[in-house]
């Protein structure tokens, strides 16, 4: 039997809630939304509206849900994610693009928009989805972009998201040798790079169980992968390069103070629209 879209929204969102999924009525809208091809505000509509779910439907939904309730994380299920003004492919295997790298990703971006060449050359290490190296393809469409990323089910997501972009290059790679091709030619070297401190197991069970720990875990302090993509950053850059880092919250000191020591010039630890420290740039002397 059909059942009544707005009573279904309510009953899933009860369940959610009750598993403590944080945002339980915009997933429960965004699932149905997902199973049936539409927005969330036409799911809302259609509930006003007083539409009601084939049961073929209703029963693909009620699978999704026992999963979303598991916390498995929102966008494995509907297969995509935001970022940006971009929609990623991203499955089991990958990490899930997060809205506080967008603005790191901005970094990037302008300086790449500011970069005197005809075609400057963009790198995203560590890649994951392909996100940050997409976004900054398709703003910076005369850029040429690299994307390195270790992890071969990650690498597949990304191939997936970057087929169609022309100007990314991407390879199965670990940063620490990745593009020695392309030393001191690089305008832009950016990561978001696993940083969380081995013993910093992260709360969320969506993070915890369901993020790759090679896309989590830098080591006793989290900056194991930072110390080494400083080093390969300086020399895939030219003089007067910049190099884009998201870390933790509480690693911009540490993160300033290891670039002083390779000789970085000009490091600089930016605050997101929380105030919160995430990211560090600082300059190729
Ligand atoms: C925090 S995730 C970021 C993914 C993506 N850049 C984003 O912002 O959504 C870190 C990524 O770095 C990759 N990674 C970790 N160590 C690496 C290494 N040594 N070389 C290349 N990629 C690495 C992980 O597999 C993961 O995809």
């Amino acid at each position: 039997m059909p059942a009544p879209i707005a009573a279904l929204l309510r009953s899933i969102a009860q369940r959610l809630a009750a598993a403590g999924v944080p945002d339980p009525l915009v997933d429960a809208e965004l699932l149905l939304g997902h199973i049936r091809g539409m927005s969330r505000g036409e799911v809302q509509a259609a509930a006003v509206r007083g539409d009601a779910l084939a049961e073929e439907d209703a029963a693909a939904l009620a699978q999704l849900v026992e999963r979303r309730i598991g916390h498995e994380p929102l966008q494995h299920l509907t297969g995509s994610a935001p970022f940006r003004h971009l929609q990623l492919a991203v499955g089991p295997g990958v990490f899930v693009p997060r809205p506080e790298t967008e603005q790191v990703a901005q970094f990037a971006i302008d300086a790449l928009l500011n970069a005197p060449d005809a075609a400057p050359i963009g790198i995203d290490l560590g890649t994951g989805s392909g996100a940050i190296a997409l976004a900054m393809a398709t703003e910076v469409p005369h850029a040429r972009i690299f994307a390195a990323e270790l992890s071969p089910e990650a690498h597949a997501w990304a191939a997936r998201n970057t087929v169609s972009a022309e100007n990314v290059t991407l390879v199965q790679a670990d940063l620490a040798e990745a593009f020695a091709e392309l030393d001191g030619q690089a305008a832009v070297v950016i990561s978001n790079p696993p940083y969380v401190p081995d013993d910093a197991i992260p709360r969320d069970p969506e993070v915890r169980l369901f993020d790759p720990a090679l896309a989590l875990y830098g080591g006793p302090d989290g900056l194991d992968v930072v110390r080494v993509l400083s080093r390969r950053a300086l020399a895939l850059l030219r003089p007067g390069g910049t190099l884009v880092i998201e870390h933790g919250e509480l690693q911009g000191a540490a993160i300033r103070a290891l670039l002083a020591d390779d000789g970085w010039r000009a490091a600089a630890t930016h605050p997101d629209l929380t105030h919160r420290d995430r990211a560090t740039t600082a300059l190729r002397p």
